[in-house]
């Protein structure tokens, strides 16, 4: 079974071919990262223009690349949302109109579950696992209990971890995506010089928050006098391993309700882009070493933004009988587990009443 994948819900155009043996047998992608950069951050009408500019000649690339046609493939699977409409549409679009000429089923792929899936296509593993996506849209901890079965035990209630990397590297004058440019300043800086706090650290639950730390990244800059390249060092390593700490003590945490509820679960998995930060990589390995659980981070190229992942979520879908109608609508919202506020709120009621 082969299936072309495409994914344009933010600022990569990316086609992909995958097959059910779990074999990647084409992938094209065209980073947008340079014509957002002058705003320091993606700009939504640019974004959508630039995907319809190029999605074609992608996909037509990745075949050329692999001597593979449309006539080969046995599905199309597009990122059906949540991320920002005039993308998700051009990608939903070119998908609907391949699958209704070739006549093969479509599939509309929630973007999250492409990321939630990308452990089983690079390291095989069974369901359940534990999953910490950290993007730069979002910021969860998932139970991934099954293709389309999602239990989710912690968001966040404001940024997205990505989001607070973007917007603290853009404090500190450092450029657009804020993740990789902090990462490289802080190896030179001193992550005790200042000292940030950590959100959420400790409390009930498994939930985050960045936007106070973002704050105190600010506060601290306006009370100082002399601003210099150590300096913002300094400041770049303190955020990152405040960051650090909240993700791993959330984690944790999640780690523990995964261990009861899901006894048969043996893996953490990390995911997102923010996966590729060598310094979360680290504590999660020592996290999931001491609590006997495997550690899965696929490689850093699957782990931001990419088609492959769709197309692979498109395999997992298709071969249990599960596709979607050409009348499927794209969601710029679009949550993995529906239940969980529902959830979140009926168990804070329940603690408000013993109280
Ligand atoms: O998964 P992704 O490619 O796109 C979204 O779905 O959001 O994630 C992009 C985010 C950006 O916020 C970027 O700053 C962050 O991942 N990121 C990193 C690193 N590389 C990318 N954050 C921390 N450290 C990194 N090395
Ligand atoms: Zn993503």
């Amino acid at each position: 079974m082969i299936l072309l994948g495409i994914e344009t819900s933010c600022d990569e155009t990316a086609a992909a071919f995958v097959d059910d043996t779990r074999r990647i047998l084409a992938e094209r992608m065209l980073l947008q990262a340079e014509l957002h950069q002058p705003f320091g951050g993606v700009v939504p009408e640019i974004a959508a223009r630039a995907h319809l500019q190029h999605i074609d000649r992608l996909i037509k690339a990745a075949m050329g690349g692999a001597d593979l046609s449309l006539a080969d493939i046995d599905g199309v699977a597009a990122t059906g949302g949540p991320g920002l409409i005039g993308g998700v549409i051009v990608g939903v679009m070119t998908a609907k109109a391949i699958a209704a000429v070739r006549n093969v089923p479509f599939i509309a792929i929630n973007h999250l579950e492409g990321h939630a899936l990308t452990a089983r296509l690079t390291h095989d593993i069974p369901f359940p696992y534990l999953l910490l996506l950290v993007s730069g849209g979002h910021c969860q901890l998932l139970v991934t209990e099954g293709v389309g079965r999602y239990h989710r035990l912690g968001t966040t209630i404001d940024d997205a971890a990505g989001e607070a990397f973007d917007k603290v590297a853009k404090m500190l004058g450092l450029g657009y995506p804020g993740g990789p440019v902090i990462e490289k300043c802080a190896r030179k800086g001193d992550p005790r010089r200042f000292n940030l706090p950590r959100p959420m650290k400790g409390r009930a639950g498994c939930n985050f928050s960045f936007s106070g730390l973002k704050t105190a990244v600010r506060q601290t800059l306006q009370r100082l006098d002399i601003i210099t390249p150590q300096t913002i060092a300094d400041l770049a390593a303190a955020f990152q391993a405040a960051v650090t700490d909240v993700l791993i003590d959330r984690t944790r945490k999640a780690v523990k309700i995964f261990r009861t509820g899901w006894p048969d679960g043996r893996a953490l998995v990390v995911s997102g882009g923010v996966a590729a930060n060598l310094l979360l990589r680290e504590h999660l390995t020592m996290l999931a070493r001491a609590e006997d659980l495997l550690f899965i981070a696929p490689p850093l190229r699957l782990c931001t933004d990419n088609a492959v992942m769709i197309a692979w979520a498109g395999v997992e879908r298709l071969r249990i009988g599960f596709y979607d109608s050409l009348d499927f609508k794209p969601r710029p919202r679009w949550p993995l587990d529906p239940l969980a506020s529902q959830r979140e709120k009926s168990s804070s009621l329940d603690a408000f009443k013993s109280e």
